[in-house]
């Protein structure tokens, strides 16, 4: 039988953090959402506010509603206060020696049962876990962006994952609305291995002129019937995580499909890191307006 977990914290409320939080929030769970500073706070707050405020004018919450989940995230920038948590969900960026920092912490504050997640997309689960001292109460549950929005939630069980954490991971998917499919520790799992080497070589063909951004993304969006196209998806997910991803990706694949096109990398550099930053492939001054950058 799975445990029905209550008590969550999530640690990094970027883009990815927040919209976990909320994705919690929703399904009843209380939880406590750590970032480093106010600021960071302030920032992942910001954004469960604009998103919960989107469903109320959608008419997919009522205001009551609203104010009940926003009432049960708490905002703290000290970890010592995910002491009562039963699970944890690690959403910092993704470099490994800060994931382990944390997960080292986490592992001192947080009493031995508590399950520590991570929502890392290409890093190594078993990795992570070897920096505590219950790697099999350590498991992958990546959420994708937006995380209210997509269905999938891939749970990535290590050699050493103890099969009731993997089945107390899998109840809580279902309880968020989630569906989940489990996967061993690969880089990138199963959609992130698919989808960077087709995002990866739309950047290519981008970088080499063949085509506009805008024609290579209604070329995917109307003829292959996707939602977005990839450029336009690259800014969704933040042109520093997609680095990231096809950078590690890389490392451990050499496989040349997820070489990071040269372009990603000057883009970062300049800060056009996507929507999140306002400007990447398109510009988004104007919401959700497509200017040539
Ligand atoms: N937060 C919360 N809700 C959002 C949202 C957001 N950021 N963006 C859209 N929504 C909701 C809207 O409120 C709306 O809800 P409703 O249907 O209940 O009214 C619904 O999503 C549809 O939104 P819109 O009508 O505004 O726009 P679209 O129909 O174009 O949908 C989209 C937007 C859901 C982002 C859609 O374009 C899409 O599915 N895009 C592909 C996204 C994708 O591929 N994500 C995976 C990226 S890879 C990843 O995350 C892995 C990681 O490791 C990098």
């Amino acid at each position: 039988m799975a445990r029905e977990l209550t008590e969550v914290g999530v640690v990094g409320l970027g883009t990815m953090g927040a919209g976990i939080s909320e994705v919690l929030a929703r399904a009843g769970l209380s939880v406590t959402a750590v970032d480093v500073d106010d600021e960071a706070t302030a920032r992942g707050r910001a954004h469960i506010e604009q998103s919960t405020e989107r469903a109320l004018t959608r008419g997919k919450l009522e205001s009551a509603e609203r104010d009940e989940i926003l009432g049960r995230i708490r905002y703290s920038t000290s970890l010592e206060d995910l002491a009562a948590a039963e699970l944890v969900i690690e959403a910092v960026p993704e470099r490994l020696e800060l994931k382990t920092e944390i997960f080292g912490k986490l592992d001192a504050i947080c009493p031995p049962d508590t399950i520590l997640a991570t929502n890392t997309s290409s890093l190594s689960v078993t990795e992570l876990s070897v920096a505590t001292a219950r790697p099999s109460r350590v498991i992958g549950m990546h959420f994708f962006n937006p995380a209210p929005v997509m269905k999938l939630v891939e749970v990535v069980r290590t050699v050493v994952t103890e099969p009731s954490v993997v089945e107390d991971v899998e109840a809580l998917a279902a309880r968020l609305g989630k569906v989940d499919v489990t996967i061993g520790d690969r880089a990138g799992f199963i959609a992130n291995a698919l989808l960077f080497g087709y995002l990866n070589h739309a950047v290519s063909m981008f970088e080499a002129r063949y085509a506009s951004r805008e024609d290579i993304d209604a070329a995917m969006r109307l003829g292959c019937g996707l939602p977005m196209g990839p450029l336009a998806l690259m800014d969704l997910i933040g042109i520093d995580t997609a680095y990231e991803i096809l950078d590690t990706m890389y490392k451990q694949s050499r496989n040349r499909l997820h070489a990071p096109a040269p372009i990603i990398k000057q883009m970062m550099t300049a800060g056009l890191l996507g929507r999140k930053t306002g400007r990447g492939f398109y510009s988004y001054a104007q919401r959700d307006s497509a200017e040539i950058v």
